[in-house]
């Protein structure tokens, strides 16, 4: 199995969901290789969730890398799960048009590009 989607699935079931149940995992590959992981964590007052795309965003940022080259997300649905629009906004803000490779319990995945999940894009380009 491609070691981003077991990253993803492995991280998954860290996720801290006990409001909404359903546990996500994502992944990011840097600029060496290296594979940074995290979850969805949910809070009481459900505004300040953080997906598990942004987790794992800013703990590979935080740790000092760049360069991304790949994202996976994992969710136990038959419809791949994408990332919702904040983490479209933030995944372009550090990884630009990177490959989403969006995968299930199932074993099911497909790739796409942040370009087609998020045209148009608002960046440092504008300020
Ligand atoms: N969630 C993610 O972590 N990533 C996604 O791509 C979609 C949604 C989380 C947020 C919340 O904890 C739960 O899934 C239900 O929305």
């Amino acid at each position: 199995m491609d070691p981003l989607i077991s990253a993803a699935l492995q991280a998954r079931e860290n996720a801290y969901a006990p409001f909404s149940k359903f546990k996500v995992g994502a992944a990011v590959e840097d600029g060496t290789g290296r594979i940074h992981s995290g979850c969805n964590v949910e809070n009481a007052t459900y505004g300040l969730t953080v997906c598990a795309e942004r987790v794992a965003i800013f703990k590979a940022i935080s740790e000092g890398a760049r360069g991304f080259r790949r994202v996976a997300v994992v969710a136990d649905t038959e419809t791949l799960t994408p990332p919702c629009g904040a983490c479209r906004q933030i995944l372009w803000e550090f990884c630009g048009d990177i490959e989403i490779v969006l995968a299930n319990l199932s074993g099911n995945s497909e790739t796409l590009r942040l370009g087609e999940l998020f045209p148009r894009p608002f960046d440092s380009s504008f300020v």
